[in-house]
């Protein structure tokens, strides 16, 4: 809570291309709860060199995933919309968080797990403590709620366990946030293999659909989609492929999956697939030519990104003043 407003933070990474389970997973949601909260959406890069980026590629990406925000719907002027790296309260806060964060609840974190394998050469520890990076940006907006996909929920739990670790020590000095997980589009997994995830690091990229994918590559894909020989469209564990396809129509029409199942009942994979397709292009098209619209408009971007750096910095310092005092720092002499 800010005063009497309830606050909303996300993230996300700018690094690879992004999927379509980062939109129906996160952004989507993010658009629709908007109105509701106070928000703040931040592109996340201080966590993005966890693992290697190329400086040039990295800063190009972070923009264009700051003006995909406003393309998906988030109005910069009502949404705080800012890079993470552009207010300092986020580093200084992780560090102060680090110390009330156990070797051994990171040690759990099954996504450290998966990315130390992906980066066996790279196992550093900024990688082994982005849990407690990710609790600082929330805890620092004292958010009350983080909509995110639901490969995030266990982060979110670290999250709680070290806020409320640190207010039973020095008081209410943390809202405890609690996570918004859609529906459905909360787990959308890989066209080619459906107990995978889909990821933006995936090097079959018949496996994702990337946002800025066109028409044709979109349709294309989802024929290609694996799925099985039951013939028949049902939303059970047993037919995962079918399963993920019904997910990803229901979150893209806003059709409960009963009755995406019953609409579909008695048709062939083939026409679903084409359905689910065309749904996915519906939703994508509109997107990207948003998108590039506002791509054009330099001195927009620009004016959004400065503005809304100072709206997060204020209220950032405010928690972080808050923090350091309570653990013992000296205060400023002015
Ligand atoms: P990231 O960048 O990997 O993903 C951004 C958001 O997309 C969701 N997501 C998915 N949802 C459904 N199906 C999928 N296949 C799928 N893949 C990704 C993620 O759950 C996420 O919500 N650590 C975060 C970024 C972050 C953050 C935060 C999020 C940093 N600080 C504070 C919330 C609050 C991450 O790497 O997300």
């Amino acid at each position: 809570m800010i005063g009497e407003q309830k606050v909303l933070f996300s993230g996300m990474q700018a690094t690879g291309n992004l999927t379509l389970g980062n939109y129906l997973g996160a952004l989507q949601n993010w658009v629709s709860l908007s109105e509701e909260y106070m928000t703040f959406y931040s592109v996340v890069d201080l966590h993005s060199i966890t693992v290697r980026q190329d400086p040039a590629e990295l800063r190009s990406r972070a923009r264009k995933l700051l003006t995909l925000y406003i393309a998906a719907g988030l109005d910069p002027k009502k949404n705080c919309i800012y890079y993470q790296s552009h207010v300092s309260g986020h580093a200084e806060l992780a560090w102060i968080l680090n110390c009330f964060t156990y070797m051994g609840e990171l040690n759990r974190m099954t996504q450290f797990k998966d990315k130390a394998a992906k980066h066996a050469d790279n196992i550093n520890a900024g990688l082994f403590t982005y849990p407690v990076l990710m609790a600082a940006d929330i805890l620092l907006y004292q958010a009350d709620v983080v909509p995110v996909g639901k490969d995030q929920q266990q982060h979110l739990e670290l999250t709680r366990n070290v806020a409320q670790r640190f207010n039973a020590i020095y008081g209410d000095v943390f809202t405890i946030p609690e996570a918004y997980i859609g529906k459905t589009g909360a787990s959308i997994k890989s066209l080619q293999d459906p107990a995978k995830k889909m990821s933006k690091s995936d090097e079959n990229p018949n496996a994702s659909i990337y946002l800025m994918d066109d028409p044709d590559t979109i349709i294309r894909k989802f024929k290609r989609a694996v799925t099985d020989s039951e013939a028949q469209i049902l939303y059970r564990d047993e037919q995962p492929g079918i399963k993920n396809l019904i997910d990803i129509y229901s979150a893209c029409t806003q059709k409960g999956v009963e009755d995406v199942v019953r609409e579909f009942d008695g048709k062939g994979y083939g026409e679903f697939k084409l359905a689910v397709g065309e749904a996915v292009v519906s939703v994508l098209k509109p997107l990207q030519e948003r998108f590039a619209q506002i791509s054009r408009d330099k001195d927009y971007l620009d004016g959004i990104i400065r503005e809304n750096a100072q709206k997060a910095e204020y209220y950032a310092t405010k928690t972080l003043r808050k923090v350091q005092k309570k653990v013992g720092f000296p205060e400023r002499v002015h």
